[in-house]
């Protein structure tokens, strides 16, 4: 069985060093499923770019508290969080640009790689599952994000340098893992903006079951203007166009991955 923290919610990290591959997209259309499907879900914007906070329409102002003041004071994390206005059983921890300063001010600190672990134990008993979306690098909000999981879902594009970098990600997983965090597991990996008619994308897509076997989702993300379309509306693709082909993946996307819990709390065949 995959081990958990015990309590509370089970916390998934989507993490891809490359940029531009889906992880916020991801992010906040698997946790808004999630949440319509009837679980309790939070998604912490571990990114200081804002995009999945920007995407649910909560952005913040450097004036306000976000997830920068929680590493500071993981106290006061409760306070931080804020309900979506409009998807229910959907929270968010927000971030904006200031979150930015904790790769420099974290460098000289001791267990530096445990402060979001701190954070999220705060509040895990609240939820079922959270969300964290992290930036595009391998650095230290990364590693906190990594170190706070579970496990790790990885989100990538069917294209020719994809393969190079999930074999540098999955040694970092793997040195997380065996230094930090021994839960850690890899909860799956999902391919984005995935475009049948291109050969590439088929043979990539090959290649990486050929690899992850089973971890592999079998819901891909099709490329669809919606998605592309929606952040900038501040809603998901599931409440800016329920019927469009971006909304109909990810909420197969939220079935298959809750099938996944169920089956492994069931000892089943998803486990590693
Ligand atoms: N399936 C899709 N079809 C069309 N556009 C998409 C799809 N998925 C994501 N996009 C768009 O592609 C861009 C990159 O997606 P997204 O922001 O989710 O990637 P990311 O990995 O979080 O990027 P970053 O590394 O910068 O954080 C965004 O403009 C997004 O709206
Ligand atoms: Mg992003």
């Amino acid at each position: 069985m995959t081990q958990t923290r015990g309590k509370g919610a089970k916390i998934i990290t989507l993490a891809n060093q490359k940029g531009g591959v889906g992880k916020t997209t991801s992010t906040v259309n698997l946790a808004t499923a999630v949440a319509m499907l009837g679980k309790k879900t939070l998604i912490v914007d571990s990114d200081p770019q804002g995009n999945a906070s920007s995407g649910v329409g909560m952005a913040v102002s450097q004036k306000s508290k976000h997830l920068y003041h929680c590493y500071i004071d993981p106290d006061k994390t409760r306070g931080v969080i804020k309900p979506s206005a409009s998807v229910g059983n959907l929270w968010i921890l927000p971030t904006c640009i200031d979150l930015i300063g904790v790769e420099v001010e974290l460098m000289g600190e001791k267990k530096r790689e445990t402060f979001l672990d701190r954070v999220l134990s705060q509040i895990a008993e609240d939820y079922d599952y959270i969300f964290v979306d992290c930036p595009p690098s391998l650095g230290l909000l990364t590693l906190n994000a990594l170190t706070a999981a579970d496990s790790v879902i990885i989100p990538m594009q069917c294209e020719y340098f994809a393969l190079e970098g999930l074999s540098q990600l999955v040694r970092t997983i793997k040195l997380v893992k065996n230094s930090y965090n021994p839960r850690l597991v890899i909860e799956g990996l999902l391919l984005t903006m995935y475009d049948r008619r291109n050969k590439l994308t088929y043979q990539v897509a090959k290649e990486v079951k050929k690899h992850f076997g089973n971890k592999v989702y079998h819901t891909v993300i099709p490329r669809n203007v919606r998605l592309s379309e929606c952040p900038s509306h501040g809603k998901s693709v599931i409440e800016y166009d329920s019927s469009s082909a971006g909304a109909l993946s990810y909420m197969n996307l939220g079935k298959e991955f809750l099938k996944n819990q169920e089956a492994e709390q069931t000892g089943g065949v998803h486990d590693e």
